[in-house]
């Protein structure tokens, strides 16, 4: 990805903590369009924190979280909305409701959002799984599925409202390595086919080097490498050093 692709998210001096404590502290950084962005660092670090911070879930202590030209923190209202409808989540867990089958739940966010008619939501929520080659799971019910399928199921209800940017907290966790590999196969298929824009947090180096194009690593509440995986390898800062060691050997 190169310099002069088009911002689509800005993190300005954001600082973020529970209660009176401080857990991120005045970060700054670009996500642009159409790139694998990674937030790395240790367990216990802040990236699940931030995450939620840049979709809007906390209010932070300080700070700005910009979706072009709109300041999701201080957004209110219709706009708030408006913003938040462009992204699409899927969590650790990938929690997909039980009770319901597959195509039910990636209907689900066209049920809350839209006044389609029933028709037209299943059309949609079916183009979805085939994004994610999982249309002919559709009336299977979750438990039914390999972990694999429930997050590439996940991954198609993230997607139903066509967002601009998917967000993903430790895609990975849980799967075998080839399911692993499979979900990110998914993930760079999507960017390349719809040009989404794709933040992820983990801390599984195999995955890293398999889909980011840049990224930030966090340590000790601050950004201490940015940039390409090579650029941050190259990095003289014994954390980051650290922290590409230790992950390369499991
Ligand atoms: N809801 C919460 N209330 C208070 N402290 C929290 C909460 N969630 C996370 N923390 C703390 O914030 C720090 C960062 O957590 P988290 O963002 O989950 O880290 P990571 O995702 O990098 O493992 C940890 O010390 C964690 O215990
Ligand atoms: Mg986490």
């Amino acid at each position: 990805m190169n310099e002069t692709k088009e911002v689509v998210i800005t993190v300005k001096a954001l600082t973020v903590g529970y209660g009176e404590k401080v857990i991120l502290e005045k970060l700054d950084f670009e996500v642009r369009r159409g790139e694998v962005f990674v937030i790395l660092g240790g367990s216990g670090c802040g990236k699940s924190t931030l995450l939620k911070h840049m979709i809007g879930l906390y209010e932070p202590m300080a700070g700005e979280v910009w979706f072009g030209p709109d300041n999701l923190v201080t957004a209110q209202g219709e706009d708030r909305i408006r913003i938040l409808r462009k992204f699409g989540v899927m969590y650790q867990s990938g929690a997909l409701f039980g009770s319901l089958t597959v195509l039910e739940n990636v209907t689900l966010p066209l049920d809350e959002f839209t006044d389609l008619p029933t028709q037209a939501k299943e059309l949609i929520a079916l183009a979805k799984l085939k994004l994610v080659a999982m249309e002919t799971a559709a009336s299977q019910m979750p438990a039914d599925l390999s972990g694999g399928m429930q997050k590439r199921a996940a991954i198609a209800r993230a997607m139903a409202m066509d967002p601009d940017v998917l967000f993903f907290d430790e895609h990975t966790t849980g799967l075998d390595p080839v399911m692993a590999a499979e979900l990110d196969r998914t993930i760079l298929r999507l960017r390349e086919k719809l040009h989404i824009t794709v933040v992820v947090v983990t801390h599984d180096m195999t995955s890293i080097r398999r889909i980011a194009d840049r990224g930030i690593m966090i340590a000790d509440k601050h950004i201490v490498a940015a940039g390409s995986i090579r650029e941050m390898e190259q990095s003289g800062d014994a954390r980051v050093i650290n922290f590409f060691m230790r992950q390369e050997g499991h």
